[in-house]
């Protein structure tokens, strides 16, 4: 089946922004460098900034050159030569029919909404009045695409109003990292897991997004959100249906995205017994985050505030593979260290005829996904532990590891922005790495109960150090089921 034609320019709105500046152009350029670009694509910044072409050129340029890589002198020759810049204000047509003129005949942009999520709906609008809405443009959109179901549906519905579902765009960066599209090269390339994948094997799986930044100035939008609505509803959930999906019947978008909407819908819903036995809020009061002191969650924002920047709960799939097989997935903010993880613990051995001292020595399986800062892959194999001993032998865990990231130094590889990933595939109009409407709504489904539930039951975060792996609740959440996180 034929996808929308390839694209023949972006518009960037936001132009000047921060995720324009340091993700997008630098993705853009680093594709240029490595000649995925098309030839005659062009890359149109709008902002209401009222910049010159040349003022525009010299932002740009100071933000890569602010990257470990530089500027290379060459690309950056060909690559200027793509830029344009239009001052615009994006929810007004009139304005917006001055892109045209710098569009220069390209039949196929996309539009980038590089902009607060406020502004979805009214630059829908202003782009179908401007003309610009056309067959083959598409949209690419980023989270938040709404806080709750309601809201999601509104923004959905004002998109679906403009353009057609398969000219819709939703980013979830995740997607886009290296190692998070290697999970599904992990589970479906290799005929090894398969077989293994499901409760008969796995006892339990657990996703873990550690950060150690804090909010800072972004509280405006932070308190609002929190970390369930900011990354368990998007990233980590998406996390999760990679590991948990079927097979599909193969890369296609819709292949891929209709299993993954399977997941979503067979989570099972959360209870107000279950909010307070099965997830901790928290948020992080002053502490000590490499080295450096840091304020806590309220100073920063500036008043007392109830919103949790710390988020653990019990997740579970209500089908035939998952049955009995939690997800523990942990998400927070001013955490001791970065660390993206995904482990999936197999099942002890059913009996050990290793005898009494070597009881000890025994631990079971685990396949341990180290998305950030470092990407690898390691699953703990029991071995022998080298030489004599007296009373049986004895044994000792130990690592297979799949590690990219020497890997890639060993092919002089550097790592992705990975949204390097995402703008090529909008570019060929795949869109296998994006969100579908039904996944998001899903996804906001299952989460409004979550938060419905809290309310329920009258969950407040509870306070946790900056520097810490959250409130002391998050252990007894696991402990509870006989598990401990994989630290
Ligand atoms: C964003 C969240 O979507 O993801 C941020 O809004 C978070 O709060 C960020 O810091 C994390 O992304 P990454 O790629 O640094 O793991």
């Amino acid at each position: 089946m034929p996808g929308p034609p390839q694209a023949d320019a972006i518009v960037l709105f936001g132009g000047t922004g921060d995720l324009a500046r340091r993700m997008l152009l630098a993705s853009l350029y680093f594709l240029d460098a490595d000649g995925f670009l098309p030839d005659d694509f062009r890359i149109v910044a709008t902002a209401r900034a009222d910049l010159t072409r040349a003022a525009f050129l010299d932002l740009a340029h100071q933000t890569l050159s602010e990257r470990p890589e530089g500027v290379d002198a060459a690309v950056w020759t060909r690559f200027s030569g793509r830029l344009s810049y239009v001052v615009a204000d994006a929810t007004k047509a009139e304005d917006l029919a001055k892109l045209k003129a710098a569009l220069d005949g390209a039949k196929a942009p996309f539009f980038y909404l590089a902009i607060s999520p406020s502004l979805y709906e009214k630059v829908c609008v202003a782009l179908a009045a401007a003309g610009l809405a056309t067959e083959a443009a598409r949209i690419v959109l980023e989270k938040p695409i709404g806080r709750d179901l309601e809201t999601s549906r509104q923004i959905n519905a004002a998109l679906g109003a403009v353009f057609d579902e398969e000219q819709i765009f939703r980013i979830d960066h995740y997607l886009g990292k290296e190692t998070v599209q290697n999970l599904i090269a992990l589970r479906f390339a290799n005929a090894l897991f398969e077989p293994l994948w499901n409760n008969l094997a796995i006892d339990h799986v657990q996703i873990t997004v550690a950060e150690t930044e804090g909010v800072g100035e972004r509280w405006p939008y932070y308190d609002e959100y929190g970390a369930l609505r900011d990354m368990l509803q998007n990233h980590m959930l998406q996390l999760l249906c990679l590991v948990a999906m079927e097979p599909p019947a193969d890369m296609e978008p819709d292949s891929v995205r209709n299993e993954k909407v399977k997941v979503l819908r067979s989570l099972r819903r959360f209870t107000r017994v279950d909010a307070q036995e099965r997830s901790v809020r928290g948020q992080y009061t002053p502490g000590v985050v490499g080295g450096k002191s840091v304020e806590g969650y309220e100073a920063e924002r500036g008043q007392k505030s109830g919103t949790e920047t710390f988020v653990a709960l019990r997740a579970d799939i209500d089908n035939w593979r998952w049955a009995g097989v939690p997800f523990f997935l942990r998400t927070g903010k001013r955490m001791p260290e970065k660390r993206t993880q995904v482990a999936i613990q197999f099942k002890p051995v059913p009996h050990s005829i290793f005898g009494q001292a070597s009881a000890h020595d025994l631990s079971p399986n685990r396949l341990v996904i180290d998305l950030q800062p470092d990407e690898d892959i390691q699953l703990s194999l029991m071995n022998k532990a080298p030489g004599l001993s007296q009373g049986g032998m004895r044994l000792q865990s130990l690592p297979l590891s799949l590690s990219l990231l020497r890997t890639y130094e060993g092919a002089g590889g550097r790592r992705r922005i990975a949204y390097e990933r995402l703008l090529l595939d909008v570019i060929h109009g795949d869109a296998t790495l994006f969100v579908r409407r039904d996944e998001v709504e899903e996804a906001w489904r299952w989460v409004d109960g979550v938060a419905d539930a809290w309310a329920e039951a009258g969950l407040a975060p509870k306070p946790y150090a900056a520097g810490s792996w959250g409130p002391s609740g998050a252990f007894a959440l696991i402990e509870r089921f006989g598990k401990a996180w994989s630290d």
